[in-house]
């Protein structure tokens, strides 16, 4: 009987000992994000991006760059290509967009109503989309096919339903459809 009390003294300042370890860790890791957050929040603060690009969402429909007629893909006398499109709820005008392989193609945004975003199939072409702001990436698809492009930001009851189409065709074939079209798109007319 004597061995026993000892036993089960001895256990119960083990677990003290390591739910004090446990904690200690915890209240490490819990104050490592703090710290985590607070640097990148500081940092951030101290070095605004570099570009910052605004419009007006009152006028985008009626002049300016993202105009109905001026959406869609465009090909440069210089040989650019840039895509411009806008989201809204629920939808991305174009609904299908083209675009060339194995080419650089400057993608230029905006959002009418609420925060959208999007991203093409797995490439790495993913951009969020807010009202008064243009956003603008440029990226290259490797190889010919037909992507899904859903909306990734929450916007609405419709969030679900938003997507659109982006046909990536070989450069060739981009071109001569380009040639004699002011703006490309692949929606159905
Ligand atoms: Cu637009 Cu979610």
């Amino acid at each position: 009987m004597n061995a026993v009390a000892p036993v089960g003294h001895g256990s119960e300042a083990v677990s003290i000992a390591a739910e004090r370890r446990w904690a200690i860790v915890v209240g490490l890791i819990i104050a490592l994000l703090v710290a985590m957050m607070v640097v990148t929040g500081l940092h951030w603060a101290a070095m605004p991006p570099s570009r910052v690009e605004t419009v007006d969402v009152r006028t985008l429909h009626l002049k300016g760059e993202f105009v109905e007629s001026n959406l869609g893909t465009a090909l440069g006398q210089d040989g650019k290509v840039t895509v411009r499109l806008i989201a809204q709820q629920y939808s991305f005008q174009p609904q299908c967009i083209v675009v060339p392989a194995e080419t650089p193609v400057t993608f230029r945004a905006t959002a009418t109503d609420a925060i959208h975003g999007f991203v093409v199939g797995t490439t790495n072409a993913n951009t969020m989309l807010i009202p008064g702001f243009v956003s603008t990436f440029t990226t290259s698809f490797k190889k010919p096919g037909e992507h899904l492009m859903p909306c990734h930001e929450y916007c609405g009851t419709g969030h679900e339903a938003m997507w659109a189409r982006v046909q990536v065709l070989p450069s060739d074939e981009f071109a001569a459809k380009a040639r004699g079209e002011e703006r490309l798109s692949c929606v159905p007319r």
